[in-house]
């Protein structure tokens, strides 16, 4: 069997084309094929003890909460002790929990909690680099002939950096040390790159794994994934070096997706597969999704991150051809597809889709998309609650990217803000009203708390919710198979799976269409949708799951 994915063009001349890709296998699908995951930003989603930062004790609270909306997991951003350089992936020790998110018997708790009511936990993992306090560096810094400086990528002090690289946060990808001599880091200087050559470097990442799955967790998203190996005499880049913050080509050949690294993740997917129902998702932000979907093959990684939907704008060949190259990238290695509409590095869909009520209504209509797709689809806390990007002042702000820039870069604080529980003045973030919010939560955003929103059946949160209902139970939903086509503004994914068919039509453009249908609508992302015996009315911005019959 193949899936046979169309892009048909339209009258406004795009090109018609379409392609062959396998199958993938339907029988005892794992977990991880089609899981709905959670992305939890621990320090924004809930205060358990009133520092206005987000704990695992809040988290656990909270659990209820992912059960009754109907997610399949949870993926935590880091727990890690931290230098607190970059939101927590300067790592200080893998194998601990920063104080200020609990203890490592409270990520066991969380474990058994989230089991009980039929969530997985996932960690995240960073083994490009650790913290510069990280004790190997410490040692490394004390001692050049040290092992532990054998772990890292130091250059003896010269007038000139080793070579041109540039780190992603801006300026070069090398500092110096108080002794004069060079050390890579390819994000804030207070992330040393690590030297995956070295193999004391991979035993411990080994280890690592082996702890957290020891406690129960069901898997890793793993930082950095195209990263770890650089190349191995450190040639300059070929390139200009393009300030995209994510989505590397071969400009930058000598500091991303090196052969090598495929071998970390063989050795990684052995480790998992002595613990069963475990899953690694990799970031790899390379620009050719073919070497994205490579890092997804069978003994490597069980899925990459595709982020090209969250870089896409609001229209039907952009979508179109995002849907339809990573059908055909991933379809290619056997692998799902991970959907990604949102995270916290990015700016949040609302505001990106151009904010106010038409970027929430296209937000409402991309999630409908994201959820009728095959494959996994992560969902980042808050978007189910339909947050735009907030506002946060200069003076308040913390991520690495603003103040290496100069304030150039505004940085991603503005999707990190704390989640609106109820619409008090502390928005329910924290016990105590008065306790202050890590990031300030602008006083507008009690619209948007969980609370209101549970007691509107017509709020964002409710579509979610639905729409995850429906996906749960509907076997053409989340899996099996899908082709893309467009028609003008009108993109429609068709998804097929246990002999049943359902289309997810999407209006991108700004007068009503007419979609021919004789099929029952299941759910519509938005208001006046009018069905009739032969046709669906779909307002703009509005998206709908249509039952063939
Ligand atoms: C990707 C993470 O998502 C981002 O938040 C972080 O800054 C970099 N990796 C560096 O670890
Ligand atoms: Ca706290």
């Amino acid at each position: 069997m193949s899936a046979r994915l169309v892009v048909a063009g339209s009258a406004a001349g795009q090109q018609p084309w379409s392609r062959e890709t396998p199958a993938q296998d339907q029988l005892a699908q794992p977990w991880w094929r089609s899981a709905v995951v959670y992305q939890v930003y621990l320090r924004s989603f809930a205060d358990g003890n009133g520092d206005g930062i987000g704990d695992l004790a809040g988290l656990r609270a909270r659990l209820p909460y992912l059960s009754w909306l109907g997610v399949d997991a949870l993926w935590i951003n880091p727990h890690y002790p931290s230098g607190g350089a970059d939101g927590g992936y300067d790592v200080v020790d893998y194998r601990a929990v920063d104080p200020e998110y609990g203890d490592v018997s409270d990520v066991e708790a969380l474990v058994a909690d989230a089991r009980r009511l039929g969530l997985r936990v996932v960690l995240d993992v960073v083994p490009n680099h650790t913290s510069d306090r990280h004790p190997w560096f410490q040692a490394a810094l004390a001692d050049p002939d040290s092992p532990e400086a054998a772990r890292y990528h130091f250059a003896p002090p010269s007038e000139q950096p080793p070579n041109n690289w540039r780190s992603l946060f801006g300026g070069p990808a090398w500092s110096r040390t108080p002794d004069g001599r060079w050390y890579l880091h390819l994000f804030a200087p207070e992330q040393p790159d690590l030297n995956w050559r070295d193999p004391v470097v991979a035993e411990d990442f080994e280890r690592t794994l082996r702890f957290w799955l020891d406690r129960g967790v069901s898997g890793f998203r793993v930082d950095v994934a195209y990263g770890l190996h650089k190349d191995a005499a450190l040639r300059d880049n070929p390139g200009e070096y393009s300030p995209t913050l994510f989505g590397h080509g071969p400009e930058q050949a000598m500091t991303w997706n090196q052969p090598e690294v495929h071998d970390v993740w063989r050795r990684w997917r052995a480790v998992c597969d002595e613990y069963p129902d475990t899953m690694l998702v990799g970031e790899v932000c390379l620009a050719d999704l073919d070497e994205v979907a490579l890092y997804s093959r069978p003994d490597e990684l069980h899925q990459s991150l595709s982020f090209r939907l969250l870089k896409s704008k609001w229209e039907t060949p952009a979508f179109a051809e995002a849907i339809g190259s990573a059908l055909e990238a991933f379809g290619r290695v056997g692998a799902p597809v991970s959907w990604v509409l949102g995270n916290h590095d990015k700016e949040r869909m609302v505001s990106r889709f151009g904010g106010g009520e038409t970027g929430l209504a296209r937000a409402r209509a991309a999630a409908m998309l994201l959820l009728a797709l095959p494959g996994s689809a992560y969902v980042y806390a808050g978007d189910e609650l339909g947050l735009p990007q907030a506002h946060v002042p200069d003076e308040a702000k913390q991520d690495p990217i603003f103040h290496r820039s100069g304030g150039e870069r505004a940085g991603r604080d503005g999707c990190r803000v704390p989640m609106p529980w109820n619409a008090t003045s502390g928005v329910g973030f924290s016990p105590a009203r008065s306790a202050r919010p890590w990031l300030p939560v602008p006083a507008e955003w009690k619209r948007h708390a969980v609370s209101r929103q549970t007691r509107d059946s017509g709020s964002v949160l409710h579509l979610y919710r639905t729409a995850l209902g429906i996906r749960a139970e509907h076997p053409a939903l989340g899996s099996g198979e899908a082709t893309v086509s467009t028609r003008g503004d009108v993109l429609t994914v068709r998804c097929t799976g246990g002999g049943r068919t359902v289309r997810c039509v999407v209006n991108m453009g700004t007068g009503t269409a007419l979609v021919r249908s004789r099929g029952q609508v299941l759910l519509e992302s938005g208001p006046g949708v009018h069905t009739s015996a032969r046709s669906v009315a779909l307002p703009p911005d509005t998206a709908v799951w249509i039952e063939e019959s």
